[in-house]
């Protein structure tokens, strides 16, 4: 009945809080007050679409002035990351219903108070199969090598000398307001608590060459520096111009990477236009691939397909942020969409030009299918597409998670076993040391199959006493070595690193909690103060480990309890349970959920809220 009431009368209630301000005030403050679940969470997006209806000149420095009355991060920080986010989620609450599905889903994903809503059942429209089978490796051939990186969090204002050691998400920069003199100086080739200085990205290019003869490599994404809050076009255009004209100079062989960036589900709304970032890649990446890509990049929101020079392995790489949960545009409707921008029809089409054609596909993209910041609904309909093509695609290269891991896709998620997995999603450790010790990866590949057969991930130890004169890259751990001799019975050397594999190793992580803590090590390369994975993270990890497919990934969505997303506690994090988002930094839908929290119920708060009181009345009146 209440509910009903607030839909009908939405429009009234607007009139009557505008001649009201003090009462628009009273409900935004008692709805943060009050956002202890998913009732009270619909109800806190009442007043938050009152205050967006206002305009942007109001949500933004309301939100803003609440970040700092609650400091939940240094000014500087509220300020920048509110204004470069706060219009995106006024532009969302303007668009939808407080109390519909994409309501639900958007307390979800920011701030963790509704769980999930079940997945919106949709077929997705599929060619009929024509091949007859996965092809078989029967020749033996040396493999060839393939080389992959990630999250390289490049920080063009890295500051050797500079704090490391500060209270903003990320540090080792000149800020304005940074210790005079430095308690912890930042060395030339990084620090935990900072994204990657160029150094560093320049040392593990040079090493790729050391240990592959990479035919290629493969980039999944994340250029930026983690600085979310001091992010703007010029910005951006130059650190992704930068690392390409890198790439080109340092790596003998092409690179194809995957794009990353949020984008609005259609052209153009408001003065928000992501066009600028695919035209830029497409036209930069044309070095690798070619005029067909460049103009599929253009069309398809940064998404395109090559064959690999000399082989018969289709690359598709995919923007997927289409499924992430904090890419706000996704929420701007109460009518699911299913695949917004094409890009899943565009992944079939070239799927089904890989199966014409005899050849085999390798999905590459940023965001892995089946992780905790993924959607549902995408996830389950990306599923649908990799069980159809399941014999075509012969491995899927992720990011973005920081940590080097897998996720397994079955035919049958009640029967997840070495029978039912049908395909692998192959995670790749970061560059940035804030998430452990960076890292890459290097793939021995058959040539017939484009299967993978081993994966070695080289290293440099911050911890070694030469890092800060010389990183000095060396081989962390090879897969076939590490967890072959796990499986029972034997993983035959000529078998690949396939879906199977993958399964089997989980079985071996149930039955030896030895071999499992050692991969949890492995996960961040051994990162410092690492808290030990008990039984409970233990299940959750390898549940995830068995699901490619998001709905099936055990995690329960909840509200943050402390600062998950602060660059130093990270890697403790990451160890001791399931990692949240690791790229956002201090975006705005962690400032959200830490605001519900600064204010929940039974905390004295009388000074802090009547100052956000007195801020608030200047802003809405
Ligand atoms: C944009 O970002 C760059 C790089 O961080 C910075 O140097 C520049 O001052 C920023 N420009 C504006 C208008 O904020
Ligand atoms: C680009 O390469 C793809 C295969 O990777 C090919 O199908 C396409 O025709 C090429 N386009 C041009 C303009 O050469
Ligand atoms: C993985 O390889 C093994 C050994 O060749 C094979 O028996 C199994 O069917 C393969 N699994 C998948 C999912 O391709």
């Amino acid at each position: 009945m209440q509910l009903l009431r607030f839909v009908i009368f939405l429009p009234l209630i607007l009139a009557t809080k505008l001649a009201h301000p003090e009462d628009l005030i009273d409900d935004l403050i008692n709805g943060f007050k009050n956002a202890v679940d998913c009732a009270s969470c619909h109800a806190l997006l009442v007043p938050l679409k009152l205050l967006a209806e206002l305009g942007d000149a109001a949500f933004v420095p309301a939100l803003v002035a609440a970040c700092k009355v609650f400091k939940l991060e240094d000014d500087d920080v509220c300020t920048g990351a509110i204004t470069e986010q706060g219009p995106i989620l006024a532009h969302v609450l303007r668009s939808i219903s407080p109390f519909k599905q994409t309501a639900t889903k958007l307390c979800a994903g920011t701030l963790g108070l509704c769980q999930s809503p079940a997945v919106n059942q949709y077929k997705f429209p599929l060619p009929e199969r024509k091949r007859a089978a996965a092809p078989i490796s029967s020749t033996g051939r040396t493999p060839f090598q393939v080389v992959h990186f990630s999250d390289v969090h490049i920080d063009r204002e890295y500051v050797a000398g500079s704090d490391a050691n500060c209270k903003k998400p990320i540090c080792c920069r000149n800020f304005a307001n940074s210790a005079v003199p430095p308690s912890q100086p930042a060395g030339p080739f990084g620090s935990h608590s900072c994204d990657s200085p160029v150094a560093l990205v320049k040392s593990m290019l040079q090493e790729t060459s050391v240990f592959a003869q990479a035919a290629f490599s493969i980039f999944t994404g994340d250029v930026p520096a983690a600085a979310v809050w001091l992010v703007n076009k010029t910005g951006v255009t130059n650190d992704l111009e930068q690392f390409n004209e890198e790439l080109g100079e340092m790596l003998d062989a092409p690179v194809f990477p995957a794009i990353v960036n949020n984008f609005p589900r259609e052209d153009n709304v408001g003065s928000f236009n992501a066009q600028w970032v695919f035209d830029l890649e497409g036209k930069q990446w044309a070095q690798w691939t070619n005029s067909t890509a460049a103009d599929e990049e253009t069309h398809f929101s940064g998404s395109y397909a090559v064959t690999a020079p000399g082989t018969n392995l289709r690359i598709i790489s995919l923007n997927t942020v289409y499924w992430y949960k904090l890419n706000f545009w996704l929420y701007d409707s109460d009518t699911p969409e299913p695949d917004p921008r094409g890009i899943l029809a565009f992944l079939v089409t070239q799927l089904q030009a890989a199966e014409d054609a005899s050849q085999r596909a390798w999905i590459i993209g940023h965001m892995p299918p089946g992780s905790v910041d993924t959607l549902n609904d995408q996830s389950n309909y990306y599923d649908q597409i990799v069980q159809r093509y399941k014999d075509t695609i012969a491995a899927q290269f992720f990011g973005h998670t920081h940590r080097d891991e897998f996720e397994v896709a079955y035919s049958d998620y009640g029967d997840r076993s070495r029978e039912t997995a049908v395909s692998v999603a192959w995670i790749a450790p970061a560059l940035t040391p804030r998430s452990g010790n960076p890292g890459f990866k290097v793939y021995d590949i058959d040539p017939d199959t484009y299967e993978i057969m081993d994966a070695k991930v080289y290293f440099v130890d911050l911890a070694n006493p030469n890092y800060q004169i010389k990183p000095e890259w060396s081989l962390y751990y090879s897969a076939r070595a590490q967890y072959a001799p796990l499986i029972i019975p034997d993983w035959p050397p000529t078998a690949p690193l396939n879906a199977s594999f993958w399964h089997a190793v989980t079985e071996a992580f149930e039955a030896d909690d030895a071999a499992f803590q050692r991969y949890n090590e492995i996960v961040t390369r051994g990162a410092p103060n690492v808290a030990p994975c008990d039984a409970a993270c233990k299940a959750a990890l390898i549940c995830q480990m068995r699901a490619a497919r998001a709905e099936d990934n055990c995690y329960v969505p909840k509200l943050l309890t402390k600062p998950m997303r602060r660059a130093t506690e990270e890697a403790t994090e990451m160890r001791s349970g399931l990692p949240e988002d690791q790229c956002e930094g201090a975006g705005l839908g962690y400032l959200l959920s830490q605001l519900a929290l600064k204010v929940a119920p039974g905390v004295a708060l009388e000074e802090p809220m009547d100052e956000l009181r007195r801020a608030l009345r200047k802003i809405i009146r």
